[in-house]
């Protein structure tokens, strides 16, 4: 196998039998198609975005990818190896990051659980002490390492968790959604990390999130999976342009005003006494629109707010017949936590 190809999928599918009781004694059988007919790959060193709405099958991929499932259908191939068959040989070549759940024991000291790894992946020492105190600077967890699992804020188990998926020197990551629940500065932390392990060790990863600034600062490629199937594979730009997507100018006027007279495409979503909303063209920037309101409105303050993911897909799987979506749904990337 070429590096061209490290992850390799063709054609590949996951269909999922599940019974449900539809009344007494009666059970219905059903079977969810997850993930249907995906092909792909990606190369060594790539980091790629894996986006799409709730249910789409990202994590069912992910989990074909680390062979905790076994497709129904299709080929998937990690360096050349079947990851349901061979699992344990690519476990020593992979890292995985769930955000929703820890693969660290809740009731040890971080230190603890990395010393259980030590030992179970076969780590040599010097590579395991190397490893672990360039991670550990890295990440910030110098002064959280006896401290149990469950003891730590959300933030810190995650980097916590992102550590014990490195310690091996996987060849490839997969994160699913890394950055879920975290603030502003955890994710920035996080996010810096991975580019720099990205561009320093050519780590091929994989990257799930329902937050756009993940990949807008970390993927130069993006694949978009609705319904078990992939609707986009390409540049975050492109799917900005395929999508539609606007940005949202928030404007704080002075004094309350009548809605702003915006050069089109631009204009008003909302006014909210002297605050205003102005949607306008993702693609565009926004300097230009600033430049002419505060020319012409006295303007005290201003943001722009980036389309979530959400409402990017949204606007690209709507055919134009379709009512326009909304113009802006804000949304917390903690609205996906479990529930
Ligand atoms: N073990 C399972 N048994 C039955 N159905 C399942 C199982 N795991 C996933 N599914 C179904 O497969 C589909 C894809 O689920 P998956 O978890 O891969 O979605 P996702 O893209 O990760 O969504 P989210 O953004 O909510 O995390 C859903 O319809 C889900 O209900
Ligand atoms: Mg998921």
């Amino acid at each position: 196998m070429t590096d061209d190809g490290f992850i390799e999928l063709d054609g590949v599918e996951k269909v999922f039998e599940v019974r449900r009781r539809t009344g007494f004694m009666r059970r219905e059988r059903r079977s969810v198609r997850a993930v249907d007919s995906l092909s792909f790959t990606v190369a060594r060193g790539e980091m790629v975005g894996y986006i799409g709405p709730n249910g789409a099958g990202k994590s069912t991929t992910i989990k074909m990818l680390t062979g905790i499932l076994a497709p129904s259908a299709g080929r998937l191939r990690v360096a050349g190896i079947d990851p349901s068959r061979e699992r344990t040989r690519l476990a020593h070549r992979m890292g995985v990051v769930f955000g929703q759940r820890t693969t660290l024991w809740w009731d040890l000291p971080l230190i603890d659980s990395y010393r259980l790894m030590h030992r179970m992946y076969r780590i040599p020492d010097a590579r395991y002490r190397e490893n672990l105190d360039r991670l550990v600077e890295l990440l910030g967890l110098s002064d959280l390492l006896d401290v149990p699992v469950r003891q730590l804020s959300l933030g810190q188990r995650m980097r916590g968790d992102i550590v014990a998926a490195l310690l091996h020197d996987p060849e490839v990551l997969y994160l699913d959604e890394p950055t879920i629940g975290l603030d502003v500065m955890s994710k920035a932390r996080v996010r810096e990390f991975l580019r720099q392990l990205n561009a320093e060790r050519a780590t091929t990863v994989l990257l799930t999130t329902h937050d756009l600034q993940d990949i807008e600062q970390l993927c130069s490629r993006v694949m978009v999976i609705d319904q078990g199937r992939l609707v986009y594979d390409g540049a975050l730009a492109g799917l900005h342009e395929v999508g539609e997507s606007e940005r949202i100018l928030v404007v704080d006027l002075e004094r309350e005003l009548p809605p702003i007279e915006a050069p089109a495409p631009a204009r008003v979503v909302r006014v909210e006494g002297p605050r205003q909303w102005l949607a306008f063209p993702a693609s565009e920037s926004a300097a230009g629109l600033v430049a002419r309101v505060a020319a012409e409105y006295p303007m005290v303050d201003l943001s722009v707010r980036e389309p979530d993911i959400e409402t990017v897909i949204a606007k690209m799987l709507t055919t134009p017949a379709d009512p326009p979506p909304s113009p802006h749904s804000p949304q917390d990337p903690a609205d996906h936590a479990v529930p």
